[in-house]
């Protein structure tokens, strides 16, 4: 069901996505084995990477890297490490193949990887192991999981990684794509762009899904409710799910999208700006007021906070375009382009 809220895990379910389909296929039938999916917030890149291997051949493991980090405010290896076993072992049993790994209990992802390709070897696979919101893999401690993941790549052919990240500054961060020492420095990954649904896209989304789901919708709620959401596909998605399932009408549909949406929004753009929150949050205000200048929104924010050196708030509104809450158009203006996130913004305590 196109209008189901859950990210989607079947191609059936999945509205469009052709080209991103391909480029992944493509790839990892060519032998690539560092894949990057790069996209805004609930744009559907978990969508598309479980749609994509739930379909396929490739055994896969995937990996809520944010969610191991919010429950433990880092990714320790243990926890990894425990997590890929249990994936595997689904997997593997999924097959009817016996999942003969040998690990002698020293909890080294290194030792589990070396295991896991052996294991491939022998049954012609490669396995793709799936790194859901790769950028937290830098609160790590003391473990570098980049050099893993580039040891991995010089020495296990059976392993194939796909990363995505919505934050998509901190993944390139991480990657570390401009400092040559790096382990993952220079490596060829081929890059995917998830972006959000155009105008026409998502009235063609919103109309199958009602088709799907046996709704009369008139042409006008659609439209109107494109304008008011624009492609963000997780909100088309609710508001789909409002109208099908709770059988709300139009304007209720649209307003309960902003309501629990900027809600869900707002948790986490607080959790994103508790350091320095009384900054970040005049930043925002400004931008959504319609400041766009680097020059404007630094004058509001010391009108109102007191002088703040021109590195801190360089660095500040960088982090916020990191984190992709604000983004940084072509010609250098800061805007926030989604409409529910403007509205998050708004409903913050100042
Ligand atoms: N192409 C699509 N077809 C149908 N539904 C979609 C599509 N893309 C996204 N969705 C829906 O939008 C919502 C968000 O999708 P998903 O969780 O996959 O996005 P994401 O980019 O991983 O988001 P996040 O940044 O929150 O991790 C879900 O309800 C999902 O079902
Ligand atoms: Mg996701």
């Amino acid at each position: 069901m196109l209008f189901d809220v859950k990210p989607k895990e079947k191609v059936a379910d999945l509205y469009g996505r052709k080209k991103e389909l391909d480029s992944l296929s493509t790839s990892l039938g060519n032998g690539e084995r560092l894949i990057i999916v790069y996209g805004l917030r609930r744009v559907g890149k978990t969508s598309l990477i479980r749609s994509f291997l739930g379909e396929r051949e490739y055994p896969f493991v995937i990996i809520d890297i944010r969610e191991i980090y919010f429950v433990s405010g880092s990714v320790p290896m243990g926890m990894l490490y425990s997590t890929i076993v249990k994936e595997f072992l689904r997997f593997a049993e999924s097959m009817g193949k016996e999942p003969d790994i040998k690990l002698d209990g020293g909890l080294r992802i290194t030792d589990l990887l070396k295991e896991m390709n052996r294991w491939c070897k022998g049954n012609g696979l490669v396995l793709v192991i799936a790194l859901d919101e790769a950028q937290y893999l830098r609160f790590s401690g003391r473990v570098r999981y980049d050099g893993v993941i580039a040891w991995a790549l010089d020495n296990l052919p059976n392993i194939a990684f796909i990363l995505t990240g919505s934050e998509v500054g901190m993944l390139r961060d991480f990657l570390n794509q401009d400092d040559e020492e790096a382990p993952l420095f220079g490596r060829f990954k081929n890059e995917i762009y998830v972006d959000r649904f155009t105008a026409d896209s998502g009235t063609a989304f919103l109309k199958q899904g009602f088709e799907e789901a046996g709704s009369m919708v008139s042409g006008k709620d659609i439209d109107d409710a494109i304008s008011s959401l624009d492609g963000i596909c997780a909100w088309l998605t609710y508001y789909g799910h409002f109208r099908t399932v709770e059988k709300m009408e139009h304007g209720k549909a649209v307003e309960q999208v902003f309501r629990e949406g900027s809600g869900l929004v707002m948790k986490e753009i607080e959790a994103a700006i508790s350091r320095s929150r009384r900054r970040y949050v005049l930043i925002l205000s400004a931008i959504v007021e319609g400041m766009s200048t680097w020059g404007i929104i630094k004058a509001y924010v010391s009108s109102k906070a007191g002088a703040v050196s021109d590195t801190v708030f360089s660095s500040l509104l960088q982090s916020l375009v990191k984190l992709g809450i604000v983004e940084k158009t072509s010609d250098g203006r800061y805007v926030v382009t989604d409409p529910v996130t403007a509205e998050a913004i708004r409903r913050l305590k100042k």
